[in-house]
């Protein structure tokens, strides 16, 4: 039998692999492009990433980099796990922690919030902190889901909604590049605020259904498995006509990509 610390390592591990595979374009070049441009790095800089994840975006956005002192924090000791294989710094340190319970007297040149604001409430308490961290003409990146996130899977999600009467439960919030004046107030310079789109190309339907299925315990109540499969051989029937009539499935992911400078 397994026991839960060991089926939640592998179920999280799954989830994983099955967002990697289907995102292995999704952080498109045209994100980090933008995030390497305001970034205005500097070898030797001191990098604080919150809710690092696996590391993935933010070592991406540094490739130019070779000596960055990085810093993550996350609260899965599992993401952590991972963004320390990955990391390619030897000056590098890691943490699982809950940023709420999190304390340090460090200030930061650079500060990461990719794609996790929208998972926090107290984001004026994680802003205000952030800006306490940061150096001054320090910047924060912060990269947001747009609101007008996963098009396709919005649609499907509809059939499903309409076929069986269920609910499906979006938990993301509704922090979009739109809502940032707001959200920030004056404490912060800003440097930019920009949408920016990525596009992922599959040439087979199984990278985007191994993901779906990483979506299912969103679904409320929980589908029976005849309804589940009905549901993905609707996607796949989606996918498959889509590659017949162009030779590939395309999906389009917005960004918000915020920069704001510690100006005072
Ligand atoms: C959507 S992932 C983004 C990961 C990474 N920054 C990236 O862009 O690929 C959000 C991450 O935030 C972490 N997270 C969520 N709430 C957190 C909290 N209160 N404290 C620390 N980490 C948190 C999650 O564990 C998860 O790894």
């Amino acid at each position: 039998m397994i026991r839960m610390d060991e089926k939640t390592q592998y179920q999280t591990t799954n989830i994983l692999n099955a967002r990697m595979n289907f995102y292995h374009f999704f952080h498109g070049p045209r994100v980090f492009e933008k995030v390497r441009e305001y970034l205005c790095g500097f070898e030797g800089m001191e990098v604080f990433d919150i809710g690092c994840g696996n590391g993935k975006m933010v070592f991406e956005a540094l490739k130019e980099f070779s000596s960055v002192r990085y810093f993550g924090i996350d609260r899965s000791q599992a993401m952590i796990e991972e963004t320390k294989q990955r990391c390619p710094y030897s000056d590098s340190e890691f943490m699982a922690t809950d940023i709420y319970s999190f304390a340090t007297e460090r200030m930061f040149d650079r500060i990461f919030l990719c794609h996790v604001l929208h998972l926090l409430d107290k984001k004026e308490a994680i802003l205000t902190f952030v800006k306490k961290h940061l150096k001054k003409q320090g910047r924060c990146v912060i990269t947001l889901h747009s609101k007008d996130d996963a098009p396709k899977k919005r649609d499907w999600i509809q059939w499903f909604k309409n076929q069986y009467q269920k609910t499906y439960q979006n938990n993301h919030g509704n922090v979009t590049i739109e809502t940032w004046p707001s959200l920030f107030g004056t404490k912060f310079e800003p440097v930019v605020a920009e949408c920016v789109r990525g596009n992922i190309q599959l040439s087979e339907a199984s990278p985007y259904l191994a993901y779906l299925e990483t979506e299912r315990h969103r679904f409320h109540p929980d589908p029976t498995e005849e309804e589940w499969n009905a549901f993905l051989l609707y996607v796949q029937n989606e996918i498959e006509s889509s590659i017949k009539e162009q030779g590939f499935f395309d999906e389009e992911q917005r960004y918000g990509v915020l920069v704001l400078e510690n100006a005072s």
